[in-house]
């Protein structure tokens, strides 16, 4: 274990416990060198910074036009900054001393200004210098509010990609990812990639502009003082090196140790009932503090840390000052240089420290930045759903559908399905005609591979092997949008979004007309309870429905699929949570639900399915007897003996 974790079980000791394993963990880490002192891992980042770099000048290009005007305002309220300590300069040694002022200077002045008297020259000093940081605050206020807005729109757009993306990956990423890890990523992680434009641009470029000036004012009088500036330069540089290099490793481990723990949080919060049920509150209380406390105890440490890179810089600008005072001064008594050089001379070194010390505070929240740029670009990067078939890679190949146009026969030849490359067969060559129109019901025991048959035919997943096909065209010939916009689902776990229950019906066709959602509600039987709400239609039904009862979220389902006119409807257990009289009404429902659409119907309640074309009796991913209601009845297979159960559980419910 190489970094700090969030708990599993309260096995793994308490926070102090878990810390000091850390640090000893982090002390190895640095002699054995899995990160050398410089921070750089001996196991490379996953882009180089050469590459984030390119990658992010590649993004800001349709900012062009407003990145020019922020970059020349900053330039220029860099520069106007560097004239002040020069009037400081004037004042010292013409105003307060008697050196007359430099000639090329004097040729600036207005003739009305006389150079020698003291007063009017002074007012001109202080004139000049406000006139000019009024300008620089007006220049520097509209650099700034164009490289904010450049940077918010980038990251609207990155988060906006990224959802975009997360939405379309395969079904498997985003159960790895977690919905969670999803929604840090696309906040979190493009947001902060956003901000990059401040870190990696805007401040390392007037901390160039504010250095290039300063060293060139600062050669002009002295260029021995400069030498000494210099010098102590990469001293700066390399102590700061040592640091960030103790620090960057800390927060990243902090980072996915927060995100284990608000994950983890998250979690409790979506299974409070079995929580509550379990009466593990102060269990999972007790979980989240020891989180919290190791997150906090790493925090402390990595502040000590981060406080001696700013330490170092605290002592340092007042010791170089000290140091230049002392030459400098000297010069001045032995003549060589004028007060009010000196006094120039330390308030450029002053500035030019200034945006160096910047740099050096922001860089941990750079590397955090680049790290999450680099997250991002993990994501954008990453295949969208069958985007590898190299059939459907190519949209101008794929067949675009049109409801009206397609027929709905659906076809399964010699289906075989693994969900994963080494998995079990959950599917074994699966071969059955479905034409337009007709109802195929599925039955056999739990985990024989009923829904995912239907989430076959849904296209979650291709086949392994074999091919389905509608119409005759191959599933994975067909655009995929174009052919999810015919189908109608209620799955087995149904899922409602926070909203209201219109909402939640017209999902799928928001721009639905109010007769249709209660048409739609009318069919599914949940016109019944939806009337006894207080707010009807208007009722807020919680996050995933909550408020609903199991059979109410149920008929709300179902209503959704009605309203979606789908060609393909899918039905899985769509009405095991009723009670046997409104599963009678909707079975009476179900006759015009299921007209004119080929459907897939899952029920372990076989009276249900009494009506469909074709029943097929899935075993451990097989089918085993297929044909209608009399036919299987009529040979004493599975299927019969499964309704004789069935019936006489019913006659005598005792059993
Ligand atoms: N995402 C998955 N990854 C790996 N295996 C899975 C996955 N989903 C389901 N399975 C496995 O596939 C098999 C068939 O599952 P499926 O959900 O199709 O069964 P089912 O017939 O619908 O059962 P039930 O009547 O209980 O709903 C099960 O053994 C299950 O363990
Ligand atoms: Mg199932």
């Amino acid at each position: 274990m190489s970094e700090i974790r969030h708990d599993a079980t309260p096995r793994d000791g308490s926070s102090r416990q878990r810390f000091e394993r850390y640090r000893a963990e982090l002390s190895k880490r640095s002699r054995i060198g899995g990160e050398d002192l410089r921070g750089k891992p001996r196991k490379p980042l996953h882009r180089s910074f050469g590459t984030l770099f390119r990658a992010y000048i590649a993004m800001l290009r349709p900012y062009r036009g407003a990145l020019v005007i922020t970059f020349a305002a900053l330039a220029i309220a860099t520069a106007l900054a560097l004239i002040p300590p020069a009037g400081v300069k004037i004042a010292i040694d013409s105003v307060f001393g008697d050196a007359p002022v430099a000639p090329a200077l004097a040729a600036w002045l207005p003739s009305w200004l006389d150079p020698s008297n003291k007063s009017s020259l002074l007012a001109a000093i202080v004139v000049v210098t406000f006139a000019t940081i009024l300008v620089k605050v007006a220049i520097g206020l509209v650099g700034r509010s164009r490289a904010t807005i450049v940077a918010k729109k980038l990251q609207v757009a990155l988060r906006r990609r990224a959802f975009a993306k997360a939405i379309r990956l395969p079904l498997s990423r985003v159960h790895e990812l977690k919905a969670g890890g999803v929604s840090a990523l696309v906040r979190e992680d493009a947001g902060a990639a956003g901000e990059l434009l401040f870190g990696l641009l805007y401040n390392p470029f007037r901390a160039a502009i504010q250095l290039i000036g300063s060293l060139v004012i600062l050669a002009f009088t002295d260029w021995r003082l400069l030498v000494g500036a210099i010098v102590l330069l990469p001293m700066v540089w390399f102590s700061h090196r040592t640091w960030i290099g103790r620090i960057r490793p800390i927060y990243r481990d902090l980072k996915k140790l927060r995100d284990e723990i608000d994950g983890h949080a998250a979690e409790t919060f979506g299974g409070i009932r079995v929580v509550r049920g379990f009466a593990r509150e102060p269990a999972e209380v007790s979980r989240f503090a020891r989180g919290t406390n190791l997150q906090a105890r790493t925090e402390i440490l990595v502040w000590w840390w981060s406080r001696g890179v700013e330490i170092a810089w605290e002592l340092f600008i007042p010791a170089a000052t000290a140091a230049l005072l002392w030459y400098g001064g000297s010069q001045v008594v032995a003549g060589r240089l004028t007060a009010g050089d000196l006094v120039m001379f330390l308030t450029y070194v002053t500035l030019l420290l200034g945006p160096l010390e910047v740099l050096a505070n922001t860089a941990t929240s750079l590397q955090t930045s680049l790290a999450s740029l680099d997250r991002t670009l993990d994501l954008l990067g990453e295949e969208e759903e069958f985007g590898s078939d190299a059939r459907t890679a190519n949209p101008q190949g794929a067949r675009y559908l049109e409801h009206d146009r397609v027929r709905g026969d659906i076809r399964f030849e010699h289906v075989t399905f693994r969900y994963a490359a080494d998995g079990r067969k959950i599917l074994d060559d699966v071969s059955f005609d479905a034409p337009a129109g007709t109802m195929v019901a599925l039955v056999g025991h739990s985990g024989a591979g009923k829904t995912t048959l239907s989430n076959l035919v849904a296209r979650f997943h291709d086949p392994s092997s074999g091919r389905i096909t509608l119409d005759g065209a191959d599933l994975r010939d067909v655009d995929l949008a174009s052919y999810r916009r015919l189908l109608g689902i209620v799955e087995q776990d149904v899922f409602l979004f926070d909203g209201t229950i219109r909402d939640n019906i017209a999902y799928a066709r928001p721009d639905a007309r109010a007769e249709e959602i209660a048409h739609a509600a009318r069919v599914a039987r949940a016109d019944v309870f939806i009337e006894k709400l207080d707010d009807g239609y208007d009722t807020r039904i919680g996050e995933r429905g909550v408020k609903l009862s199991g059979g109410e979220r149920q008929r709300l389902a179902l209503a959704r699929a009605v309203l979606a006119d789908p060609r393909v409807l899918i039905l899985d257990e769509a009405t095991s949570n009723l009670d046997s009289e409104s599963e009678r009404f909707i079975q009476a429902a179900l006759g015009e639900i299921l007209r004119d659409r080929t459907s897939f119907v899952i029920a372990h309640r076989l009276s249900t399915i009494r009506e469909a074309d074709l029943i097929l009796v899935l075993e451990d991913g097989r089918v085993v007897e297929s044909g209608t209601h009399d036919e299987l009845t009529g040979q004493s297979g599975r299927y019969a003996t499964m309704v004789v159960l069935q019936t006489e559980a019913r006659r005598d419910p005792a059993r």
